[in-house]
């Protein structure tokens, strides 16, 4: 069956091969195979029931990205109620040879109007094609008036940390969060290089990116491509992962997170109107 679903998630399963499954608890892409290798890392100390935000995967970051900035978005938890809302399974978008596509969405219920009081309707589009996934946001604003959001997607790329590069980066301003995590005190630095690693702590966030990225490792990659996201965090713990509850032992060294957003300012969505933010994740075969 190309779309199974169960109570707490859905699976999809090209004719080809791959193979994608997402949690309705945050929307959360928890895995992705294709080739019969999994390309996205989840710790195996996450919690997978609802009880808080996966590590791992791909969790959706909206409507704020870390500690909120917005005045509007003051009573927000960090990356905001997305990841941890349970959202509802709508559609089968698309079922043939080019695709297996499904569409959940979220609207407020009374738990996120406590924190965010802005009428909205989130749908998300998930697509598993023969050699790629992608997934879209789509942001609606229900209300009457204009408001302003972030979003992101926080994928855990499963890679070996200690080898694998992101480019291209070169001559981008950039946020170093490892210094001050409030980003509005600090100043931009400019990268210098052109491949990125992860062997030390790293948390930059990179304003204007070029919106394609390689990953790349000794024997593996895989591409990102992004649509109406200006920016891009390049985040691995290193050690200091060892304090964060759900990592496993030593995961910090198994991925690299390359979260395409809107992340440096906001956007701003009219009455009636609907952004969409897309990324297109290629692993190297
Ligand atoms: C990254 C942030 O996107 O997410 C980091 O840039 C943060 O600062 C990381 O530590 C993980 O966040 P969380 O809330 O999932 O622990």
């Amino acid at each position: 069956m190309p779309v199974e679903q169960t109570n707490d998630k859905v699976i999809l399963t090209h004719p080809k091969g791959a193979s994608a499954e997402i949690l309705l608890y945050g929307a959360t892409v928890i895995s992705y195979k294709i080739a019969g290798d999994e390309r996205l890392f989840v710790s195996s100390k996450a919690a997978l029931d609802g009880s808080k935000a996966v590590r791992g995967g791909i969790p959706v970051v909206f409507p704020c990205f870390g500690p909120p900035s917005h005045p509007d978005h003051m009573h927000l938890p960090q990356h905001g109620f997305a990841r941890t809302s349970t959202w509802k399974f709508d559609s089968i978008v698309m079922d043939n040879n080019a695709g297996v596509s499904v569409k959940l969405y979220l609207v407020p219920t009374p738990e996120i109007e406590k924190v965010f009081d802005k009428p909205f309707a989130l749908a998300y589009v998930v697509t598993l094609a023969e050699h790629q996934l992608s997934t879209d946001l789509h942001v609606t604003n229900t209300s009457t008036q204009a408001w302003e959001f972030q979003a992101l997607f926080h994928n855990y790329i499963r890679a070996p940390a200690d080898e694998v590069t992101v480019s291209p980066l070169s001559a981008l301003s950039y946020y170093d969060k490892t210094e001050s995590s409030d980003e509005a005190k600090k100043t931009p630095k400019v990268e210098q290089r052109y491949e990125v690693d992860v062997k030390k702590t790293t948390d930059s966030v990179y304003e204007a990116a070029p919106g394609k990225y390689k990953i790349l490792w000794p024997g593996g990659g895989l591409d990102v491509r992004t649509t109406n996201f200006k920016d891009v965090v390049v985040w691995n713990p290193q050690e200091s992962g060892k304090s964060m509850s759900d990592m496993e032992e030593g995961g910090w060294k198994n991925y690299v997170c390359v979260e395409p957003g809107h992340v440096r300012g906001y956007v701003r969505l009219d009455a009636g109107n609907t952004w969409v933010g897309q990324q297109v994740l290629e692993p190297k075969l």
